[in-house]
């Protein structure tokens, strides 16, 4: 390792650079950039980072890596000096954090942060971190900062509350959760049932991508404030899709999961579900403290699986986790994604052995769409739209129609 940047007589070439109050305190980080950078870094104290990013031996400094912890919160304002100094030398900033607050780092990360990584670094995530940086950065879709929804809150309604929880990472959850919210505002032309697709994957929520729609601050504003959220500041808060439903994109930023309570998600449900018929919620696969609340709040708990030893394994310990903390399990409802063809004898008994050995019922069985499905999300439109007849389209009509035709005789009932 390079032990001081600023003081090496002759550094080679720097391309990044460690800043913190001790190095020492973060010696995972210290094997990380050794791994990816060899001998090419260097740590600078806070004190000595602004004066060298000045200087031309920074000339070929790509990132630095600013590690902080809680002790560092106090600091906040030469950190964000920091990060100011490193923009306007186009140095890109990886935050790395061991227990600081979500707010610290939201206004890092305003502040022009790239990356944010968390410390103990996770298996592979500087790697992550610094290809990202390298990565050039797609063309955002237009979109505007402001809402376009024009519709006014009503708060007279008593909405279904769909979750969708994948039980592994790409089974297909954001997939059915926008595909579902398009089918169920498009099922009755006559009297369109209101719908809000709500993404809650604060990390890597895919919502706004298959959707072509903004992430929007005003997300994040209200996330960070649900005491004083009321009807109108969360449908300002949603975009329109279309005008067919609404959307809460996930925040721009890449935020802690933890970054809301229960309480908050409490009054977002609540809120959603007082202004309209169906409030379709994307869940991260990862177990939260707030999934509990989610958990109670739906009424129908979707769970994608895909038939593979990841998922079966996932969904044992899910359902483990749920009986331990002696949560509503059975509100799952498994969702076999790339489920095997009609004609597919053997995959129809792996089916059946999987769901004996995890005894649970499979109700539901989603086909491959094959390319159409990549291709729909990629353009940012519902599979509805570009591929009607898709099977994996088909499916979703279909359980679109059964849960409202289901919604409408309760609501007749009562
Ligand atoms: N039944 C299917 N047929 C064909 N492609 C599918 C199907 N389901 C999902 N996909 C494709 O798989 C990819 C991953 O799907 P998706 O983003 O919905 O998964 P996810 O579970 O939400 O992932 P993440 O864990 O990253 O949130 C997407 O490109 C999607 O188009
Ligand atoms: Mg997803």
């Amino acid at each position: 390792m390079t032990s001081s940047a600023a003081l090496q007589p002759d550094p080679g070439l720097i391309v990044a650079c460690t800043i913190c109050r001790d190095v020492q305190e973060f010696d995972l980080l210290i094997e990380d950039m050794e791994t990816e950078l060899g001998e090419s870094w260097g740590d600078l104290s806070f004190e000595d980072a602004k004066l060298f990013m000045g200087q031309p031996d920074a000339a070929a400094l790509e990132f630095v890596a600013i590690a902080m912890t809680p002790q560092d919160e106090s600091n906040l304002a030469t950190i964000s000096d920091l990060i100011r100094t490193a923009n306007d030398h186009n140095v890109k900033v990886i935050v790395i954090a061991e227990d600081v607050s979500p707010i610290a780092l939201h206004q890092l990360l305003k502040l022009g942060a790239q990356e944010f990584v968390p410390y103990p670094l996770p298996d592979g995530a500087l790697h992550d971190a610094i290809e990202r940086l390298r990565t050039p950065e797609p063309v955002a879709p237009a979109a505007p900062e402001a809402s376009n929804n024009t519709q006014k809150a009503t708060g007279n309604h008593n909405g279904v509350v769909l979750a969708v929880h994948g039980m592994a990472g790409g089974v297909g959850t954001t997939t059915f959760a926008v595909n579902l919210a398009w089918e169920l505002a498009t099922v009755d032309k006559k009297d369109p049932p209101k719908v809000c697709l709500i993404d809650l994957d604060l990390q890597y929520g895919s919502v706004a991508t298959y959707l072509d729609l903004a992430r929007r601050e005003a997300v994040f504003d209200l996330l960070s404030d649900t005491d004083s959220m009321d009807k109108d500041s969360f449908m300002q808060a949603l975009l329109s899709y279309e005008d067919t439903f609404h959307v809460m994109t996930a925040p721009a930023d890449m935020l802690p999961l933890d970054i809301i309570s229960s309480e908050d998600v409490q009054r977002l449900i609540d809120t959603a579900k007082a202004n309209f018929d169906y409030v379709v919620v994307d869940m991260p696969s990862t177990v939260v403290q707030w999934t509990e609340v989610m958990l109670h709040a739906a009424h129908v708990y979707f769970a994608p699986l895909e038939l593979d030893m990841r998922s079966a394994q996932n969904t044992l310990r899910m359902i483990r986790a749920l009986k331990a903390e002696e949560l509503p399990f059975e509100k799952l409802r498994y969702i076999l994604n790339r489920s095997p063809k009609f004609t597919d004898m053997s995959g129809k008994s792996r089916v059946k052995r999987m769901a004996e050995s995890l005894d649970i019922d499979i109700e539901v069985m989603m086909p491959d769409g094959g390319k159409q499905v990549m291709e729909a999300c990629d353009n940012g439109q519902p599979i509805g739209q570009t591929a009607a007849k898709n099977p994996l389209r088909k499916e979703i009509f279909k359980l679109a129609v059964s849960i409202h035709e289901l919604n409408l005789s309760v609501a007749q009932a009562d």
